[in-house]
């Protein structure tokens, strides 16, 4: 028998039979199953209403993916993953379901508390808009577990949180390097013009996607030889190049007799139904399509397996698209249309049979009532509609995915993102947020969702930079870059717009972003091991300031975040802007990154600063007795000699780091298989220059053999001392 650890501070209400999504990982034992300490839960018919009475000061963290500023207060959420391309401040669903929060009391003497729903269908959070003093969840359903999470501060919450759900995704280390994607390169003489474009202009890249195009008639696990004549000898190519090749598997299978994948599922049996038992059909990119039924595990496997016809042509990363699944239109939606001109053309077109035309073919996409219509069999042989489970969906198509990758190749890290996703999802890829827009509004977005991302567990994430739809500017690229460099997933991404890669505008913007991109390739080591010590500790990469520090200002900043232990960035994502106001919780180093005044440093006392920026500047921030190693850049991060650690060191006493290094492509790490290096600084009146260092590598291989410290003391004083190692 199973004894498991108890969580005393995790309180699980269990009500009714609840759906097994599987986003918890511990069993049930786990927790407490305690009345809650907090909230207070109502059941009616077939109702279940969470009411929680809000503070004036309470700030609402979290809900993952959504519009809105960090703190949610204010708002209305609805999880429902939804392919809604506008992401305009009204929405209430994009595409993942992440019910997650934190209600944090800015009061010393009330712990915050973690709120999560663990329930696979539509639910309501209510965040005091309709009521400014009342949070009110509401769940459409009778079975559900809610869990209530205690701790004395957020940290701790997102830690039991993460236990709960289990260890973030690990992208191989290449996956750190900057990404270029576009609807679509076309064939392989577009896609050797973008690599050459890069390659020419000096600018590193690691990754080249491949949208829909490269398939044959938008067939899943198909490769148009017309385009790409010989696949696996150019993805070998490629991959000499530095480049590595990125398809996209999109959530349905086109209708077509004889595509293999089209009639090995009508065979098994393996698409969705409709509630007469024939398969669901509606149209995504090919037009019609069916919908494997990823919620059952054979159909998951099957589904895995089918990766392997990519993998074994030399391709090692996939994006999964589409998985909301996105809906275009149905059949039946359409004969709905038809028959609203029929009577419109009867009725002499009245102005009000117009507008309600209107809505209804902006409602054929992504509508509700096509949902209700998909049923799900699981594997125990119980259907299931799929609006009640509706979040699971895009979830259980990227676990079938990360389950068919540990088949093909269990030694090997793939990398991996989804469109969709929901709780759990995280321990099988990471996420891109889907389709965003060339507006400066959306670099402040993606600033406000990374935090709220990363506190489900989705630490491999990031958005399109220079934004998907319209066309972005030279500025607002730049602009995006400098945020995004510090970001897991770098990708720029764009469809249909003018071209946006960093060397498609003026030769300004080319140098400004390659700068940028470099000094991404010079922080990896920094964000690698940041990244895989907040996997190992349950903590976030990309934090919100008052998970750090406890002063009320902190808890509002919502336009700066901190990296990992070191850093903080404070991006601009303004128009014209040449400077912004910052916020420092404490002293910092400000390290100036330009392409034409070079790497200024200086330190910054605690306050509020007024901080100058030329469009080419990028400032980074190290908090005191922090360290920032850096290395060499490169055309690609397999090409990065590792031989050279550069740390610059905020020294105010004693300054400490401990850096994370692996192999970067095995999971081997999982088995303790990793190194670490501790780098310590500290004030010496014995040494000459009064300044002591020390490098000691704990465990594991380092490849790093000289290290040479840039020490800026807190008095602005500047020392560099050698070790090799
Ligand atoms: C969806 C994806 C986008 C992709 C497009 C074509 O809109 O979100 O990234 O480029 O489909 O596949």
């Amino acid at each position: 028998m199973q004894h498991a650890k108890l969580l005393k501070n995790v309180h699980l209400l269990r009500f009714g039979q609840p759906f097994k999504t599987e986003a918890v990982v511990l069993p049930l034992s786990s927790f407490c199953t305690l009345s809650p300490k907090c909230i207070q839960v109502t059941q009616t018919d077939s109702t279940t209403v969470i009411h929680y009475p809000l503070e004036l000061n309470d700030i609402v963290y979290g809900m993952g993916e959504n519009t809105g500023s960090i703190d949610k207060r204010g708002k209305k959420f609805v999880c429902y993953c939804t392919d809604d391309h506008l992401h305009t401040p009204d929405k209430q669903s994009l595409y993942g379901s992440h019910p997650f929060l934190i209600v944090d009391k800015q009061n010393e003497n009330k712990q915050p508390f973690g709120l999560f729903i663990d329930f696979p269908g539509e639910i309501t959070f209510d965040i005091g808009f309709t009521n400014r003093n009342l949070l009110e969840v509401t769940i459409p359903s009778l079975d559900v577990d809610i869990y209530e999470l205690h701790a004395t501060n957020k940290k701790q919450i997102i830690h039991q949180f993460r236990q709960l759900t289990g260890t973030p995704y690990v992208p191989p280390r290449w996956g750190f390097g900057y990404q270029q994607c576009r609807w679509s390169y076309h064939d392989s003489n577009e896609v050797d013009k973008i690599i050459n474009g890069f390659r020419s202009n000096d600018i590193p890249c690691d990754t080249i996607y491949l949208d829909i195009d490269y398939m044959v008639e938008y067939k899943n696990f198909t490769i148009d030889n017309n385009k790409f004549p010989n696949f696996a000898k150019y993805v070998a190519e490629k991959k000499q190049q530095g480049i590595r090749l990125i398809p996209i598997i999109d959530a349905g299978v086109p209708v077509s007799a004889g595509y293999s994948v089209y009639e090995e599922g009508v065979e098994n049996g393996y698409f969705c139904k409709q509630a007469d038992g024939d398969q669901f059909e509606a149209a995504v990119w090919p037009g019609l399509c069916v919908f494997p039924d990823y919620l059952n595990s054979d159909v998951r496997q099957w589904w895995g397996n089918q990766y392997r016809q990519l993998i074994e042509q030399g391709i090692e990363g996939f994006w999964n698209d589409m998985n909301e699944p996105a809906l275009f239109y149905s059949k039946q939606g359409i004969e709905q249309v038809h028959e609203m001109m029929d009577q419109m053309r009867s009725n002499d077109c009245k102005v009000q049979d117009f507008f309600k035309l209107n809505d209804m073919v902006r409602g054929l996409s992504n509508n509700r009532e096509d949902y209700k219509s998909i049923y799900h069999t699981t594997k125990d042989g119980e259907i299931v509609n799929n609006h009640d489970v509706h979040n699971l969906y895009g979830l259980n198509m990227t676990r079938a995915a990360a389950e068919g990758f540990a088949q093909i190749c269990p030694e090997k890290r793939i990398l991996l993102f989804s469109r969709a996703s929901g709780i759990g999802a995280h321990r099988y890829a990471g996420i891109w947020l889907g389709d965003n827009m060339s507006w400066w509004e959306h670099i402040l977005l993606n600033i406000r969702m990374m935090p709220a991302i990363n506190m489900c567990g989705f630490l491999y994430s990031g958005a399109d930079v220079g934004g998907f739809g319209c066309d972005a500017s030279a500025d607002l690229l730049i602009r995006w870059t400098q945020f995004a460099l510090f970001m897991p997933l770098f990708r720029n991404h764009a469809a249909g717009t003018r071209y946006q890669e960093p060397f498609a505008f003026d030769e300004y913007t080319t140098t400004t972003i390659r700068e940028h991109i470099k000094l991404r390739y010079m922080m990896i080591p920094y964000i690698y091991s940041e990244y895989m010590r907040a996997v190992q500790n349950n903590d976030c990469y990309c934090w919100q300031l008052g998970f750090e520090y406890s002063d009320t200002r902190s808890a509002r900043v919502d336009d700066q975040l901190l990296l990992g232990h070191s850093m903080m960035c404070t991006p601009i994502y303004t128009e014209n802007a040449r400077g912004r106001h910052v916020y420092l919780p404490e002293p910092m180093l400000l390290w100036k990154v330009a392409h034409h005044t070079g790497r200024e440093m200086c330190q910054l006392p605690a306050g509020d600063h007024w901080l100058d920026l030329q469009l080419d500047e990028l400032p980074v921030f190290i908090r005191p007795n922090k360290m920032l190693p850096l290395t060499d850049t490169a055309d690609n991060v397999d090409a990065q000699a590792l031989t050279h650690l550069e740390v610059l060191v905020n020294l105010h006493n004693e300054a400490s780091y401990t850096l994370y290094h692996d192999d970067g492509v095995s999971r081997a790490y999982q088995q303790g298989d990793f190194a670490e290096l501790v780098l310590a600084v500290k004030f010496d009146t014995n040494s000459p220059d009064g300044v002591a260092v020390n490098a000691q590598v704990m465990c594991g291989y380092i490849p790093y053999q000289q290290i040479t410290f840039h020490i800026i003391t807190s008095s602005g004083d500047r020392i560099i001392k050698n070790i090799r190692l």
